[in-house]
């Protein structure tokens, strides 16, 4: 899955969006380069006694808190005030997200935090969304899922991975098919579909969820209040 992007510009929506956060705070750590830019900030400004603790949304994103000095605690302790994460694209509110194949706990994480913040290059801004959708499968229902979702006129395709024979294998343990849709006129309706098939643990469509959108261009970072 393409993750481009200027590193200037992710690097200014994240740390535009830690800056978000205040002492005493309980943070949902996203996952992906432009969420890591917010962890990297967070950590600088624990070390200069920011009193935070995080909840990490994937391996990724609990390595690089640990390697930042971030505190870390669960789901099953606290509840985030604040989340920051990335997403592959941006259209009207909503969210795809997954291209690093943690969108499950993400779902959970974003959704549990009382403000949720998106990191995100001006890139992925786009008028709809029409970037393939992964959706993670138990690895039993690979065939049934990608046969429904032809049914409802996608295209499933197997995500492979890259430094390992064989297919990509979530933190979770399962599969990931990216699902191409073309573009998606109607977020929720697609969101309920794939949540209704057998075998489907998440997609990546995050519907309505996202409070703030932090854009970093070349020059600034912009604000949208969602
Ligand atoms: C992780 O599974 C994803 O949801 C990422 O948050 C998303 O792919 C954005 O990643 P980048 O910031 O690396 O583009």
């Amino acid at each position: 899955m393409k993750r481009g992007g200027s590193a200037d510009a992710k690097r200014r929506a994240g740390e535009s969006a830690a800056e978000a956060v205040d002492d005493g705070m309980v943070v949902g750590l996203g996952t992906g380069s432009t969420a890591a830019c917010a962890i990297r900030a967070l950590g600088e400004a624990v070390d200069a006694g920011l009193g935070i603790e995080g909840i990490p949304t994937s391996f990724q994103s609990r390595e690089l808190a640990r390697e930042s000095g971030i505190p870390l605690t669960t789901l099953d302790e606290s509840t985030p005030d604040i989340a920051i994460d990335g997403a592959d694209q941006v259209a009207d509110g909503h969210l795809i997200k997954g291209g690093g194949a943690a969108h499950a706990r993400e779902k959970i994480v974003d959704t549990a935090a009382d403000r949720f913040l998106v990191v995100v290059d001006a890139g992925k801004v786009a008028d709809e969304l029409n970037v393939p959708v992964p959706v993670e499968i138990l690895p039993d229902a690979r065939q049934t899922v990608a046969d429904a979702v032809r049914a409802h006129g996608g295209d499933p395709t197997l995500r492979r991975a890259e430094c390992k024979d064989g297919p990509v294998v979530t933190d979770n343990g399962n599969l990931v098919l990216d699902c191409e849709f073309g573009a998606i006129t109607d977020p929720a309706e697609r969101a309920a579909t794939l949540s209704t098939l057998p075998g489907v643990v998440e997609h990546g469509l995050f519907v309505d969820v996202a409070d703030e959108v932090h854009v970093g261009t070349a020059e600034r970072v912009r604000i949208e209040d969602w």
